[in-house]
């Protein structure tokens, strides 16, 4: 086994829920090293929540394995005592979710809620410097969750995810309900933090340009399975995967004003168990025979890895080169 900081191997996960199964997650494979930060995109449904929670095994009731498992610096995530687990979260991980009021305790005052995370000793001065770091008034520890605005409250979620100096920081949609001039502050803030403590960053992001810059790597999600990974520039600017292309075209990594997004045409798939082929093969321009009934396995595609039966041919190729000369 390497070093990596985080490695998700074949990792499957259904949710049972009275008679129905939803299978969330179909074999995704994900690496990630010691400091460096990662983007995992893709529709919504595509099981992005459910493999940034397997990653602390911070999964809902209905939730099973069905296959594989997950890493973190070596530990078997799956297969960890409940002493154990509660050890890994608390001193290997940092959670930080879309709704940050939600994930506060209402009923207690931030600066309380911080030194819990801190342990007993901490005092005023530690509670201070937390809140400073995530560029808040260190007054803002007397105030209650209800009393902070969206962004604030973000920054509070994120000085407690990154006060116990998490190796690796799992953000879902940190910044999805705040507007755009707080949104840019808040990654600021996530980013800053994580690279001055060497930190790396699992980002589950629907903001494929914000991705772009922010992230070296990226991770492209579809039915439960990683379907291409790389460096960010080169997945995002030229796609190896043709889900990947067509989400690129949805919403391009270098918008700007004006520029005509072209949505994914069809829906994508509700897994109820292991999809027996490609699971994009009804919406794929390019699909042959063979994808609707055989699993693609994981190809090398330039510094891309590609879940595609046709990866590296010349026709996927020559589209992707007719759009980046368009
Ligand atoms: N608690 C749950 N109970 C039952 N099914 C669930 C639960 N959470 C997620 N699912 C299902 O699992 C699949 C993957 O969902 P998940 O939330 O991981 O996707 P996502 O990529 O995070 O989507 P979004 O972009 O909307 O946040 C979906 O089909 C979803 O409906
Ligand atoms: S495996 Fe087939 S259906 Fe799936 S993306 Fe590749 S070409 Fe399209
Ligand atoms: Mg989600």
């Amino acid at each position: 086994m390497s070093g990596a900081l985080l490695r998700v191997e074949h990792l499957s996960l259904d949710y049972r829920i009275g008679g129905r199964t939803v299978r969330a997650l179909d074999g995704a494979d994900l690496v990630l090293d010691e400091g460096a930060s990662i983007g995992v995109v893709g529709e919504s449904g595509s099981g992005k929540s459910t493999l940034g929670s397997a990653v602390g095994r911070l999964l809902p009731r209905a939730a099973h394995l069905a296959g594989g498992g997950v890493r973190v610096a070596g530990e078997p995530v799956f297969d960890l005592a409940p002493a154990a687990l509660r050890r890994l979260r608390r001193e290997l991980l940092g959670f930080v979710f879309q709704d940050p009021i939600a994930s506060l305790d209402p009923t207690m005052r931030v600066g309380r809620q911080l030194r819990l995370v801190l342990g007993r000793r901490a005092g005023d001065k530690e509670v201070a410097g937390h809140l400073e770091r995530v560029r808040l008034d260190p007054a803002v520890a007397r105030a209650y969750p209800h009393q902070l605005s969206g962004g604030m409250a973000q920054r509070v979620a994120i000085a407690m995810a990154m006060a116990t100096e998490p190796r690796l920081l799992v953000a879902d949609e940190p910044t999805a309900a705040l507007d755009s001039q707080v949104r840019e502050e808040v990654l600021n803030v996530v980013f800053g933090l994580a690279a001055e403590a060497g930190a790396g960053i699992v980002w589950l992001s629907h903001d494929l340009p914000a991705v772009a810059r922010r992230c070296e790597r990226v991770a492209v999600m579809y039915g439960g399975r990683v379907v291409e990974e790389g460096p960010a520039a080169e997945v995002l600017g030229r796609p190896a995967h043709p889900y990947t292309a067509a989400l690129a075209r949805s919403a391009p990594a270098a918008a700007g004003p004006g520029t005509r997004l072209v949505p994914v045409p069809g829906r994508p798939p509700v897994l109820t168990g292991p999809a027996p082929g490609c699971a994009f093969a009804p919406r794929c321009a390019f699909a042959i025979d063979r994808c609707s009934r055989e699993r693609p396995a994981l190809a090398r595609v330039g510094g891309q890895t590609v879940l595609c039966h046709r990866a590296g041919e010349p026709v996927l190729t020559a589209a992707r080169e007719a759009e980046v000369d368009a």
